[in-house]
């Protein structure tokens, strides 16, 4: 049988970018419902946040490294989670950068090739390394966190390049993730979370994390295969590719 997971059965996460910003949001509200997280960031041993949530949910928070620039990090990581839980319900694919100040005339190479790193490949490579967990699990879900910067049909000012690119090149991952997956009954989308109040969406945005991160998971929470392919904001809307 498939997944085992019984109803009010604690769900199994994998959050990435989990030790600032809407990640550790997940996480903070995951635990809050009970359910068990592996947390991938950057640098466990800095992320002082998650390692107090750790110690105040024993069993239930895992932190393990994971940098989304290297391959050896993100089959290490896999391997480790593989460890820790014979499955996983949910992988979250939050962890993300935006360059800014990026202008027409002076764009660099360097700065594409870092951001579809983190943005794309990363998460491509994860869901891969992460795909065999995720089919055992129940009711299981790949969310990859887009934005409305990524859309193709609503693009009309110069803003964000390589970001925007990234995050359109995202959705063909959620596409092509979707297709491929789907016979082993994972269900993948693409979620805009709004302009949300973040070290990357600054101090001017209208949203909270938490009221973001809550629309968020209330659209997880109801995803069903027949949804895989899609791409929806945090209020459940369709978002246009
Ligand atoms: N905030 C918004 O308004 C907004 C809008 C649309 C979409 N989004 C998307 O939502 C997601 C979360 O954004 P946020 O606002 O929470 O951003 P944030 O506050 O800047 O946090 C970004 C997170 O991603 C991690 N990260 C970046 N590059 C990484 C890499 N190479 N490997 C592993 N981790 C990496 C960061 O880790 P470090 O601490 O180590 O740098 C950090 O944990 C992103 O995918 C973003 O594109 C956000």
């Amino acid at each position: 049988m498939k997944g085992a997971a019984q109803p009010n059965t604690p769900k199994r996460f994998v959050v990435t970018g989990a030790n600032r910003g809407l990640g550790f949001e997940f996480v903070r509200q995951l635990l809050e419902r009970g359910e068990r997280v592996i947390a991938g960031c950057r640098n466990p041993g800095r992320a002082l946040k998650l390692t107090e949530m750790a110690a105040a949910h024993p069993g239930h928070l895992h932190m393990l490294p994971l940098d989304l620039d290297k391959e050896r990090s993100i089959s290490d990581f896999s391997r480790q989670a593989g460890l820790i839980r014979d499955a996983a319900d949910v992988l979250i694919n939050c962890a993300g950068v935006l360059v800014s100040g990026e202008r027409f005339g002076e764009l660099t190479a360097k700065t594409f090739d870092e951001t579809l790193h983190a943005n794309v490949t990363g998460p491509l490579l994860l869901s891969q390394a992460l795909a065999p967990q995720l089919a055992g699990g129940a009711d299981a879900k790949i969310v990859n966190l887009s934005s409305e910067l990524g859309s193709l049909a609503d693009t009309t000012h110069f803003h964000s390049p390589s970001y925007a690119i990234s995050k359109a090149a995202l959705n063909m991952v959620t596409r092509l993730l979707a297709a491929q997956l789907k016979s082993d009954g994972i269900a993948v989308v693409s979620i805009h979370p709004g302009w949300v109040r973040t070290d990357m969406g600054g101090s001017s945005a209208p949203l909270g994390a938490a009221e973001s991160v809550t629309g968020m998971l209330r659209v997880i929470d109801a995803l069903v295969l027949r949804d895989s392919g899609a791409f929806f904001d945090y209020r459940g809307e369709a978002m246009a590719w």
